[in-house]
C-alpha cells in the first residue's frame, strides 16, 4: 500500500517556530506518513522574489493533505505578488473553510461551526481604479460554488447532528449578491428539515454572537463575513492561539491555524501552539488516524487541564516549555 503523503508548510513568522514541534509530534505518534516540506510566503520572496510557484502547487496537489502556517504579508503591494493561501485554496478548489469554535478554557457553552466559502466573494481580488480617485472591487458569488459550499455544510451539519443552521449575508444592502447567496443556501437547506436554517445579517450576527452564542450551532456564510465572523469567535471564546481550521474541495483538503504570522511576537517563544497543534488532529482525523488524532487530543485536554497555556491566554508557560509538557503526555 502506498504511504499517505502530506505536505507540511510552515510559512513565516510564529509558525516557523511551532512547526519543528509539530513535526517532533508526528515523529513521537510513530505515523506511517511521508511528509514533505515546501517553504512559501515571505521568507522565500525575499530570498527567490517569489512567494509560491506553479510547480510548488503541483507537488503540492499530488499529497494526500496539506497543514499549513500562515504567510506574513508584505507591507507594501508588490507587482506579480501571489498569496500563497489565497493561491492555494483556488488552484486546490478548496470552496469550503470549516472552522470549528469551541470553548475549552472557560464556562461558556460555546460550539459552533463556521462554513465559509473560500474561493469567492470580495477575495477573487479584482479590483482596478476606474478612475484615479475610485477603486472597484468585484464580489462574486456563483451557482456552482455555492451549492457545492451548502451541500457540504448541510451534509456536515446532519452528520454531526446540528439542529441550527444560521445563513449569514446582507441581502437587505447586496440585493443580487447576498440575495442570490441566501437563496441556493436556503434551497439546500429545505432538503434537510431536521436542521432549522435560518438567516442573519452579517451585522446583527457580529452582535448576536458576542452576546449569545449560544444561539448559534452552525454559521454558513460567505468568505469575507466567513473571514471576520471567526477571527470574532475565536475572540469570544479561547482566542485566536486556539482556533484550528479544515478546507476541503473535491479531491483535496488543507488544516491551518485561524491566526496569521503575528509578527508582533515572533521570536519570544511565546506563540500558542495550540491552533496549530488542533490543526494538525483534524488533518490525522480526516486521514483516519483516529487512534493518534485521539491520542493527541487527549494530551491537550490534560495540558488545557493543568492550565500549560502561554501568555496570551495568561498563562506563564513558553511555547517551548508548553511543548515539551504535551510531547511528555503523548
Ligand atoms: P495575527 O493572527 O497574526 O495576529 C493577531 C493578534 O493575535 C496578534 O496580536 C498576535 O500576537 C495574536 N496571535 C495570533 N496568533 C497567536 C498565537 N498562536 N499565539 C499567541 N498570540 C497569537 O493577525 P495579524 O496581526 O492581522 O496579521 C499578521 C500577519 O499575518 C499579516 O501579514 C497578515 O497578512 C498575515 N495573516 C496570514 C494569514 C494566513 O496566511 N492564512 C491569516 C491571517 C493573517
Ligand atoms: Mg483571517
Amino acid at each position: 500500500m502506498q504511504k499517505i503523503k502530506i505536505a507540511i508548510v510552515p510559512g513565516d513568522g510564529i509558525c516557523q517556530e511551532i512547526f519543528p514541534y509539530v513535526d517532533e509530534l508526528i515523529d513521537k505518534l510513530n505515523l506511517e506518513i511521508q511528509r514533505e516540506y515546501f517553504e512559501v510566503g515571505l521568507n522565500r520572496l525575499l530570498k527567490t522574489g517569489r512567494a509560491i510557484d506553479d510547480e510548488t502547487i503541483e507537488k503540492i496537489k499530488q499529497c494526500n493533505a496539506v497543514l499549513f502556517g500562515a504567510n506574513s504579508t508584505p507591507k507594501e503591494s508588490l507587482p506579480g505578488y501571489r498569496s500563497p493561501i489565497l493561491s492555494l485554496r483556488k488552484e486546490l478548489g478548496l470552496f469550503v473553510n470549516l472552522r470549528p469554535v469551541k470553548n475549552y478554557l472557560s464556562s461558556r457553552n460555546i460550539n459552533i461551526t463556521i462554513f465559509r466559502e473560500n474561493t469567492e466573494g470580495l477575495y477573487c481580488q479584482k479590483e482596478r481604479f476606474i478612475d484615479e480617485n475610485t477603486v472597484v472591487a468585484e464580489k462574486i458569488v456563483s451557482r456552482a460554488t455555492t451549492e457545492k459550499l451548502a451541500r457540504f455544510a448541510y451534509k456536515y451539519a446532519a452528520n454531526h447532528g446540528m439542529k441550527r443552521m444560521t445563513i449569514v449575508q446582507k441581502s437587505n444592502v447586496l440585493k443580487l449578491s447576498d440575495r442570490f447567496f441566501l437563496d441556493i443556501c436556503k434551497q439546500i437547506g429545505g432538503e434537510y428539515p431536521e436542521i432549522e436554517t435560518s438567516a442573519e445579517y452579517i451585522d446583527a450576527a457580529c452582535y448576536h454572537l458576542v452576546r449569545t452564542p449560544e444561539r448559534f450551532e452552525g454559521i454558513l456564510t460567505e468568505n469575507l463575513y466567513g473571514d471576520v465572523l471567526s477571527d470574532l469567535a475565536a475572540g469570544i471564546s479561547d482566542g485566536l492561539g486556539m482556533a484550528p481550521s479544515s478546507s476541503f474541495g473535491e479531491k483535496h483538503a488543507l488544516f491551518e491555524p485561524v491566526h496569521g504570522s503575528a509578527p508582533d511576537i515572533v521570536g519570544r517563544d511565546i506563540a500558542n501552539p495550540y491552533a496549530v497543534v488542533f490543526s494538525l488532529i483534524l488533518m490525522l482525523d480526516y486521514l483516519q488516524f483516529h487512534n493518534a488524532s485521539n491520542k493527541l487530543r487527549k494530551a491537550v485536554y490534560e495540558n488545557l487541564n493543568e492550565n500549560i497555556v502561554t501568555p496570551d491566554l495568561n498563562g506563564s508557560y513558553k511555547l517551548s516549555e508548553t511543548m515539551g509538557l504535551l510531547f511528555k503526555k503523548v
